[in-house]
């Protein structure tokens, strides 16, 4: 627990102001480059790639020209970098602060090509689709910027400190995609930030996030649960152990498939990654969970913007239960 703390306290610290941010962010970018590159391309991350690619190919997401927006795209901008090896999309790149890696970025970029043969195998694609993968990836892997990236890749970097997403076109993009940042989002925003987002898809356009639902103070001190922070109210939480450079909204999963639906969404498929919580105490505002959502870890959602009604065309040939997303381990 100690550690629980210390790391807590030190994120409080580092919160106090835009000083101490700007602090915080440059080391913990050295830090986090140092850490990336010795580990390598995580597992985590080829799962990740497979499971977006599963989900574009079984549900037909995207089609040549498509446009596609990757939220808090962060060090290495993966899901644009996996998307765009086998799609001809345009991909903006959101994010509310620069914290790009460009050392990490080559590194995962290096090591991904030695998966390219086996995800493709996995997929059923075609061996020339994998060869203009491979392609790609060489001329992305040859950028010395992330300039010369975005030129080569045909991407765009949008950096907006609000995160309000406003300065993006609305009904323009096929999918919306997003890996271990919507827990990031302040929570009293959520419900303007999920409309926002459905309004920048076109209709019929296709969701994809995949949420953490974990205490992400666990991940320094796994002595402590995954779900250690079940245990304070939310006015304890903001007293003792919330600050802006390591913030989590503590929205569960019951919470984020209302404000999904409350933004106008259809859900079409959900994995989920679970593990028992045992007895964990539950402050008030978690003890109306179920079992099975006090013990979920991580939700990966599939949803669709409804297209509007065509009267007298009869019934749509989509089949609702086909959308699938591929099993993913967690972050
Ligand atoms: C844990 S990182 C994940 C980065 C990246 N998706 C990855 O997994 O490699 C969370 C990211 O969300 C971004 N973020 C925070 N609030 C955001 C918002 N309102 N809109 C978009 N991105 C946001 C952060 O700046 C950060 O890049």
């Amino acid at each position: 627990m100690w550690k629980y703390a210390a790391v807590a306290a030190a994120s409080r610290a580092f919160s106090l102001n835009s000083s101490t941010r700007w602090v915080y962010r440059r080391l913990g970018n050295v830090a986090l480059t140092r850490m990336r590159v010795a580990d390598g391309l995580p597992e985590r991350y080829v799962d990740r790639a497979r499971r977006l690619l599963a989900a574009c190919e079984t549900n037909r997401i995207l089609r040549p020209g498509d446009a596609v927006l990757e939220l808090g795209t962060g060090w290495v901008h993966w899901e644009a970098l996996v998307l765009r090896l086998f799609h001809d999309v345009e991909i903006t790149l959101y994010d509310v602060w620069d914290n790009r890696l460009f050392t990490a970025f080559r590194c995962y970029a290096d090591q991904l090509d030695d998966h390219l043969d086996d995800l493709g195998e996995e997929l059923g694609f075609d061996p020339a689709r994998v060869r203009t993968a491979h392609e790609r990836l060489g001329a992305a892997r040859s950028a010395r910027t992330f300039d010369e990236l975005y030129d080569t890749l045909g991407m765009r970097y949008v950096v907006e400190p609000s995160g309000m997403l406003e300065e993006l076109p609305e009904s323009h993009y096929a999918l919306v995609v997003s890996a271990d940042v919507l827990e990031h989002v302040d929570a009293a925003t959520l419900p303007a930030y999920l409309a926002r987002t459905t309004a920048l898809l076109r209709p019929g356009g296709w969701s994809l996030h995949q949420i953490d639902l974990v205490d992400h103070f666990h991940y320094f001190d796994p002595s402590c649960s995954p779900k250690h922070f079940y245990r304070y109210d939310t006015a304890t939480w903001r007293r003792r152990w919330d600050s802006s450079v390591q913030y989590v909204n503590r929205v569960q999963r019951p919470e984020w498939l209302d404000l999904f639906e409350a933004a106008g969404l259809q859900l079409r498929r959900e994995e989920r990654v679970s593990e028992p919580m045992g007895d964990v105490p539950l402050a008030g505002a978690f003890r109306g969970l179920a079992q099975e959502d006090v013990d979920c870890l991580q939700t990966i959602l599939l949803h669709r913007r409804p297209e509007p009604a065509v009267p007298h065309q009869g019934t749509s040939t989509e089949n609702p239960a086909a959308a699938t997303i591929a099993p993913a381990s967690r972050h």
